[in-house]
Parts: C-alpha cells; structure tokens; sequence
C-alpha cells in the first residue's frame, strides 16, 4: 500500500501520516525534511538560498540521513535546526530550485521502491512522485485555523501567523517548479473542523474500505 499526501504548511499532514503509518505499520517519509535538510546545509555553508547554481552544487555534495525521527546533514545532527526560523524562511527559495527537487524526487523514489509501501507526504507527491500511488489524498485547512493550531503549538501572534502561512502558501502555490496544486485524482479533506482522530480514522477507512 502507498499512500501519497500533500497539502500546504500547517494542515496536519505530517502528524496525520506518521499516525495512519504506525496504525497501517508501514514506514513514513515526511518529504518537507529533505527540503529543510537541504537548506539547512545551504545557511551552514552560508550560501544564499536564491543563489540557485550554488545551492545545486551544495545539494550534490550533501550526505543526507533522513529517518523518521532524526535528521543528520554531514554528519551533524540537525533534527531540530530544521525546524527553526531560518530554515523556515529559507526553505521556499531552495525548494523552488528545479533541480534540487530532481535531486530530492529521485531519492524519494528510491526510498519507496525499495520498500514497495509506505505513507509519502509533501506537496508533490500526489502530482510529480507517486502519481500512481494507491491512494492520493490532499489534506488541507483554512489559513486562519492552521495559525491557530501552530500558535496553539509553540505561540506567537494569529494574525502575523496566519500572515505568514498565506505568503509561504503563496509562494509554494506560485513556483514555476512542481507548484503545490491539487491533482484532479486526490480526495481533498479539509481538517478545519476535524481533529486529528477524526481525519486517522476517515483515511483509514478509506484504506481498509
Ligand atoms: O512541509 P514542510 O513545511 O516541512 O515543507 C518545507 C518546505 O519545503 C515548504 O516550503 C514546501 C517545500 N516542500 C516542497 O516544495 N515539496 C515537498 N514535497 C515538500 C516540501
């Protein structure tokens, strides 16, 4: 069974996977990583991310540890600095670099093919990596409850939250590379009143029938 997931920042997509992997007990790759992963080496070796024939050469040289609860670029632990704001702001202009995602499409087919399962989720997956996943499913939520839900998480002000998520959706959406956009095959959930239980159980039960 391979299930590919996409949606934008915020929805829940990546707690949704990684719980709908563990239920099914296949493994899970959380693709936005491997964009932070790539970026975080990109601000260590202080390049600038728009700098996009630097940023390819970084992307080769790269060793890259991906694994479902850590992340190590050079052999430096970075599970937690992706997460952080300059990884955060940086990783737009990165993952709009083609070939960077040639490069980062290629690995993440790897990795499915070598398991011939597993729950994919990023922006792509549905339309560019896994067309032909068994289930294709576009998870999303309205601006506003995705900024509630991350300041719920780790604070901030709703108002400049959501800014924020609409300019990154916006910048997603509008790359000329691989833009997130909805595949005419996907089941679109809208989690804005759902809570994570609710959408586990919805997919599931699309898998199980
Ligand atoms: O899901 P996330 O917030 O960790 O993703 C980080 C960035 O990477 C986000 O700006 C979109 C980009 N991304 C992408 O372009 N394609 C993917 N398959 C996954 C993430």
């Amino acid at each position: 069974m391979i299930i590919a997931i996409d949606g934008p920042a915020g929805a829940g997509k990546s707690t949704v996977a990684r719980r709908v992997a563990s239920e099914l007990g296949i493994e899970y790759l959380d693709t936005g990583a491997m964009y932070r992963a790539v970026t975080f080496g990109v601000l260590s070796r202080e390049i600038d991310p728009s700098d996009a024939e630097s940023v390819i050469g970084v992307c080769r040289q790269l060793v890259l540890e991906i694994s479902v609860d850590r992340v190590v670029v050079d052999g430096v632990d970075a599970t937690s600095a992706i997460r952080g704001p300059e990884v955060t702001s940086a990783v737009s202009a990165v993952a709009a670099t083609p070939e960077v995602r040639q490069f980062l499409v290629e690995l993440q087919r790897a990795w499915i093919l070598e398991r011939g399962a597993g729950v994919v989720e990023g922006r792509d997956i549905t339309t560019v990596v896994l067309p032909d996943a068994d289930l294709k499913l576009f998870v999303t939520a309205s601006p506003r409850v995705r900024a509630e839900r991350r300041v719920a998480e780790s604070g901030g002000d709703v108002d400049a939250v959501e800014a924020a998520i609409a300019e990154r959706d916006r910048r997603d959406e509008t790359r000329a590379a691989s833009p997130l956009s909805i595949s005419s095959e996907a089941v679109v959930i809208d989690t804005s009143e759902m809570s994570i239980d609710d959408v586990v159980a919805d997919i599931l039960e699309r898998v199980q029938g």
